[in-house]
């Protein structure tokens, strides 16, 4: 028996009937393209969140997290899955969006969960609790639904039930990842393509800062973006490319929404010319865009900070290092870092003592490496 059947057994006193897992991601480049219709190339990565859980006999669902253990048990009766302002209202909203998508479930059940990924740290740690939550229930119910279908389940649940108008791309990361591989996925057609990424090292640093406002700002953010495309007159943003957008521009009245349009335009094209140059093995090309993205999302997105600016700048001169970039939402969270192997160890002692030389904040490093997305795991 594994430890998480274990812990399921002291919590609810009786045995676990299935384990399943569920990985965060990590994007290498293309961000906030996915709700303006462009690319994303993230990759699953080998930190996520265990789920154990057990059907009930009667209609009430229970929810425990190792994470969370001062909550205790949170409980809903099939009559009420109304949230109740904490993290078991994400699993809750899962099981919202599959009765929405005509999904009942039969009975209630017992979950327990587990994760290694740092909440809030851009690391999509929510998406990975819908997913390992839309994979258990699947497997428990035997509910016919794809890894993709889980994936839009999960969007659909941080859209309607928690309020954050995010795009397709952590959810299909953490379903759909592949060990080695990135992804490279239009989030327009959800059309996608494996891409090995080789021996480059992909090193997160965690900056320890979170901005409470950053679910308002990610959606002003998307609004804005919306505004720019209907003055264009186009669905979305990333249907036109930089030459186009050059000679349009102007049709974008308002400049702060013109520079977010300017972001999604050339970061799209960025995505495109990196899986091209990762496919080439031309790692120097990759981390140059990596380093034009962070620019972008600092100056004309506006979703960087002060910490990330400088986890970013410093690793960009730092020597192995391909590239350096802020990566998810922003407002806090992560930096992920590309570099060859034998530049790792110097890497992150000398980013970490430079930022807690400047900051007084201990960063977090995460080593992390390509993996697959949501699976059963053995019990
Ligand atoms: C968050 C969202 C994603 C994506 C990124 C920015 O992680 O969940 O859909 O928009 O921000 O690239």
């Amino acid at each position: 028996m594994n430890t998480l059947s274990i812990y399921f057994e002291k919590i609810f006193g009786k045995e676990t009937q299935l384990c399943c897992f569920a990985p965060g991601r990590v994007n290498l480049i293309g961000e906030h393209t996915d709700y303006n219709g462009g690319y994303v190339f993230p990759c699953a990565i080998n930190m996520g969140i265990y789920c154990a859980a057990a059907k009930r006999n009667d209609n009430v669902l229970r929810f425990y997290s190792a994470d969370f253990q001062n909550q205790g048990i949170i409980e809903y009766k099939s009559d009420d899955f109304n949230l109740k302002n904490c993290w078991a209202d994400y699993p809750v909203s899962v099981i919202n969006s599959l009765a929405s998508f005509g999904y009942e479930l039969p009975s209630g059940a017992d979950f327990l969960f587990s994760g290694d990924l740092p909440n809030g740290a851009g690391l999509s740690s929510s998406a990975a609790l819908e997913v390992v939550t839309g994979t258990i229930l699947r497997e428990l119910f035997s509910i016919p639904l794809t890894n993709q279908e889980i994936a839009l389940i999960g969007q659909f649940a941080e859209n309607r039930f928690i309020g954050v108008n995010c795009g397709i791309m952590d959810q299909f990361a953490s379903a759909m990842g592949r060990e080695g591989d990135a992804i490279l996925l239009n989030a327009n057609t959800l059309s996608y393509n494996y891409a090995p990424i080789g021996n480059a090292a992909i090193v997160i640093v965690n900056s320890g800062v979170k901005h409470s406002l950053a679910s308002s700002a990610y959606n002003q953010r998307r609004r804005e973006c919306e505004y720019a495309a209907s003055e264009l007159k186009i669905h979305s943003l990333c249907s036109v490319i930089p030459d186009e957008f050059e000679s349009r521009k102007m049709l974008i009245t308002d400049e702060i929404c013109r520079k977010r349009a300017k972001h999604a335009v050339y970061e799209n094209r960025r995505v495109i010319d990196a899986a091209d140059a990762l496919e080439r093995g031309d790692l120097q090309t990759f981390g140059m865009l990596m380093n034009s993205s962070h620019t972008s999302l600092r100056d004309n997105y506006e979703v960087s900070c002060e910490e990330l600016d400088f986890l970013a700048e410093n690793a960009q001169r730092m020597p192995g290092v391909y590239g350096a970039r802020m990566t998810g939402g922003g407002f806090g969270g992560c930096t992920v870092n590309l570099m060859k192997q034998d530049a790792v160890d110097n890497f992150i002692s000398d980013i970490k003592s430079l930022y807690e030389n400047r900051f007084g904040i201990r960063a977090e490093i995460y080593s992390v490496s390509a993996a697959n997305g949501a699976e059963i795991c053995g019990m």
